[in-house]
């Protein structure tokens, strides 16, 4: 990892590598350079000095800035197939001459009023209504893709001034993700394009920008192929940032960490490389000062490097090694984290920049027999794959309800999250660092052919400071090439990038067969996508030395508060029982890796519903079944199954809810998930027919009850002691909405949120399980509701309403705080029913 010569344009090319193809930019550094200086209004460069190192250029004042770039875009439509209605892309002479892209959008004097204004992340599918278009089923039925060219283009546009002074600065823009493929221009210059909606890219704008005056800046984004086969939303969804820096700087991505701990963990090293860069014109002598910076705030550890030389047009590695006496480590249960500053100073002492690095100490490993060791101890993955949308927002989730669902799944007791199938957003990343969550980081596309692999690149790169990312996933299901011989040449290459980049993590591939062929040779650690039992155990047989885990196990389908499979409104039941032919039961799968430490343990699919994929079923159904929780994060019983296995406090879930009027007399299964030795049941204080159950491993209490309104009380026994008792009432009709907010204190930040759930109950206050009332939510003071949801697998109700019906007893809203402080209240009402207000403050 030395002496790189990766500069940030090649850096920036690499992240828009079709750039050259398309629109015949000349990747030539001196052609760049001669834009840049023409923009600039200077005459042509000299002869580079490169070879000179005697010959310093003075570095430029103006250090790192790195500010949201999210605030106050217009947004329109355009179409796919018609130019008339595509602002005329297409018909004209775009890429005939410099200047011209995406005129006269591109243009200052462009008239936007009939275009919406926005703030981003934002996704133009989640507010599309559904259509019933068989080829939409695996996406959630939002009108996207060929057969939609009126729904399937998106135009972005940012006005903008730069100040005169930054001239001489570097500045870009840095996209976290735009589904999907997507033209940038800066002024009528093409200054990005990239491909796949999941890998960040930059855009450099140094030569392109007016200094002093006005810049426009736009963004077509065509979301009419998809990339997964899933719901995956539309539009800049993620965060953009502006960027200026010093000519010489630390480069993007450029500071990588590896941590290394003693066996008595009396001592860390962290090894650090940092990249300089230097984008000016001449050789520049700077060197590099570290700091290590507890999670007090204290400095714990410091060093400077020696002088070196950045060559101009280049880029240098420095490497340091920190040794940090007693270290704080990072671990899933206490994740510590340090914060490493970096600065670059340059001659006479001048810091040019300086870049912060979040970093846990910490050490990662697989073990053939026992699986994962994080610090040398033995974790069993409790896992769960997800996509990345929820409920109201779709894929532009704020920030917090990336955090949010880190919480809900903690609290379930999962301890690892793989990013199916996908590169995450990184303040998913930032959750869980500052959470304590493992994470499988999985690339979109698998193969060595130059977009793959910038893919992954832009991902390690990306991602390879966090603590919780324990390993890199590069590919899914490639049913294709995973047994083939290519598959393995594929493999091969996305390997050896990940080791140049990474030397710290192992590799995997999620295959749901040819184990022991093609890709399976290649990865460090075999994944296990389902076919419990046989298959591993073969594997096992032929390869014991060779890790495995399960990279995919369950897929069970179920409903919220639903208990008998409805085709006709496209619901399952809730009991652990219904799974596509290649998957199984909670149950199965969780017992069957219990007895096998060697996986690992395994990546549930998945922890949330997600839209698209409503396996087994088709319109009306437009969301999956998969998850353990819903797409608001409302829990399953099966939450409470896993909850039951992975959490070391009792828990004692009684189901189904007892509203069964019309069925006295007749029997109702009734469960019991606990990780308590004995059960007992009572109805109406009576306890029923095989009242006491010994709960079996990994399994569930079960009973027949002949149904009688009133009370269902389960007593959960230690030994001869009742440790808790869950009870299920028969509620009366819904007499009011009750409100429960996540959080009552709020940033006034403009992207802050809460996540405000709504109940319907009784006169009592006991929740109605199969209360349908529409709720109007409301909101007075700084705040504002930004989306919707209940739950509801057909539900085809807008996620952008202010007002949604429950689904059995439950819906949600997510409000949003704006950017003033002060107090806030949030009203939700239904008709008949008594409302309900919550105060919250945004401060
Ligand atoms: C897997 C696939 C997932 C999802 C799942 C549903 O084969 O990797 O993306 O489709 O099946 O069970």
């Amino acid at each position: 990892m030395s002496d790189s010569k990766m500069t940030r344009r090649d850096a920036l090319l690499t992240g828009a590598a079709s750039v050259i193809g398309l629109a015949g930019i000349p990747a030539s550094l001196d052609t760049l350079q001669t834009m840049r200086d023409r923009a600039a209004g200077t005459a042509p460069a000299p002869p580079s000095r490169a070879h000179n190192p005697d010959a310093f250029a003075p570095v430029a004042a103006g250090g790192r800035e790195r500010v949201r770039f999210d605030t106050d875009w217009r947004f329109h439509l355009g179409h796919a197939t018609d130019a008339a209605r595509d602002f005329g892309y297409g018909a004209g002479e775009e890429f005939a001459k410099s200047g011209e892209l995406f005129a006269p959008v591109s243009h200052t004097d462009f008239d936007t009023s009939a275009w919406r204004r926005l703030d981003l992340p934002h996704d133009w599918a989640v507010e599309l209504p559904f259509v019933d278009d068989h080829g939409l089923t695996s996406y959630g039925f939002k009108p996207l893709g060929r057969a939609h060219p009126d729904t399937s283009i998106g135009w972005y546009r940012k006005s903008f001034t730069i100040p005169a002074g930054d001239l001489g600065r570097c500045i870009a823009l840095e996209f976290d993700g735009v589904f999907r493929d997507c033209m940038v221009a800066l002024n009528g210059h093409l200054v990005a394009h990239n491909l796949s909606g999941y890998a960040p890219f930059a855009a450099d704008l140094t030569a392109g920008l007016n200094y002093g005056g006005d810049n426009v800046l736009v963004v077509r984004v065509d979301a009419t192929e998809h990339e997964g086969w899933f719901y995956e939303g539309a539009g800049i969804y993620r965060h953009v940032w502006l960027v200026k820096t010093a000519p010489l700087h630390v480069a993007r991505w450029g500071t990588f960490v590896r941590t290394e701990v003693d066996d008595a963990k009396r001592t860390a090293l962290v090894h650090v490389t940092t990249t300089v860069e230097n984008d000016g014109d001449g050789p520049t002598r700077c060197s590099v000062d570290l700091q290590m910076i507890d999670g007090g705030g204290r400095v714990v550890q410091t060093a400077r490097s020696a002088p070196v030389v950045v060559p101009a047009a280049a880029s240098t590695d420095i490497d340091h090694e920190l040794r940090i006496e007693s270290p704080s480590l990072w671990s899933l249960d206490t994740p510590y984290l340090y914060t490493l500053v970096t600065r670059v100073v340059a001659e006479g002492n001048a810091e040019v920049d300086r870049a912060d690095t979040t970093l846990g100490i910490r050490t990662v490993a697989f073990d053939a027999d026992r699986g994962v060791l994080v610090n040398g101890e033995h974790v069993e993955i409790r896992g769960t794959c997800n996509h990345q949308d929820h409920a109201g927002v779709g894929s532009a989730l704020p920030d917090r309800l990336q955090a949010y669902r880190i919480e809900r799944l903690k609290a379930m007791g999962v301890n690892a999250y793989r990013t199916s199938h996908n590169p995450p957003t990184p303040e998913l990343l930032d959750a869980c660092d500052r959470l304590g969550m493992l994470v499988l980081d999985e690339t979109r596309m698998f193969g060595a052919d130059p977009e793959a692999l910038s893919q992954l690149t832009r991902m390690v790169r990306r991602d390879r400071h966090h603590p919780c990312v324990f390993a890199w996933s590069i590919a899914n299901e490639e049913f294709i090439e995973q047994g083939s011989d290519r598959g393995a040449r594929m493999a091969a290459a996305m390997k050896r990038i990940v080791r140049q980049l990474d030397p710290t993590r192992l590799v995997t591939a999620a295959m749901n067969d040819d184990w022991g062929k093609g890709i399976s040779t290649v990865v460090d650690v075999q994944g296990f996508n389902y076919h419990i039992g046989s298959p591993m155990d073969d594997f096992r047989r032929r390869f014991p030395r060779k890790p495995a885990m399960g990279t995919e196990v369950a897929s069970t389908v179920s409903t919220r508060g639903i208990y008998a499979n409805d085709v006709a409104r496209g619901y399952l039941s809730a009991y652990d029982r219904n799974f596509p032919p290649w998957a199984s039961t909670a149950e199965a799968w969780w017992s069957a890796y219990v007895a096998r430490p060697w996986a690992s343990g395994g990546f549930v699919w998945t922890g949330f519903d997600y839209r698209g994929e409503p396996t087994p079923y088709a319109w009306p159904c437009i969301s999956s079944h998969f998850g353990i929780m819903d797409t608001c994060g409302f829990p399953k019983d099966n939450y409470y199954y896993y909850q039951a296995q992975w959490r070391t406090e009792p828990v004692l879930h009684v189901f189904p809810h007892w509203n069964w009027a019309g069925r006295e007399g007749q029997p109702i299964e009734v469960w019991c998930h606990t990780n308590l030795e004995r059960v007992e049941l009572l109805l109406n204080g009576t306890p029923v027919a095989r009242s006491a159950q010994r709960v079996p491993p990994n399994g569930h209490a079960v009973w027949q009850v002949p149904y009688a309104p009133g009370v269902l009380e389960a007593r959960g026994y230690r030994g001869a002691r009742v440790v808790l008792t869950a009870r299920r009432e028969t509620a009366g009709p819904p007499a009011a909405v009750a409100l429960e907010v996540d959080r009552v204190r709020l940033t006034a930040d403009g992207m802050d949120v809460s996540v405000v759930a709504a109940r319907i109950v009784d006169a009592h206050g006991r929740t109605v399980p199969t209360a349908s009332d529409r709720v109007t939510f409301g909101v007075t003071g700084p705040l504002a509701v930004i989306g919707v949801g209940n739950g509801d697998p057909s539900s085809h109700e807008s996620d952008k309403d202010s007002s949604r019906r429950a689904f059995n007893g439950l819906c949600c809203a997510i409000v949003q705080a704006g950017t003033e402080r002060g107090t806030a209240t949030v009203t939700a009402s239904a008709e008949g029913l008594a409302g309900a207000a919550v105060q919250l403050t945004c401060g």
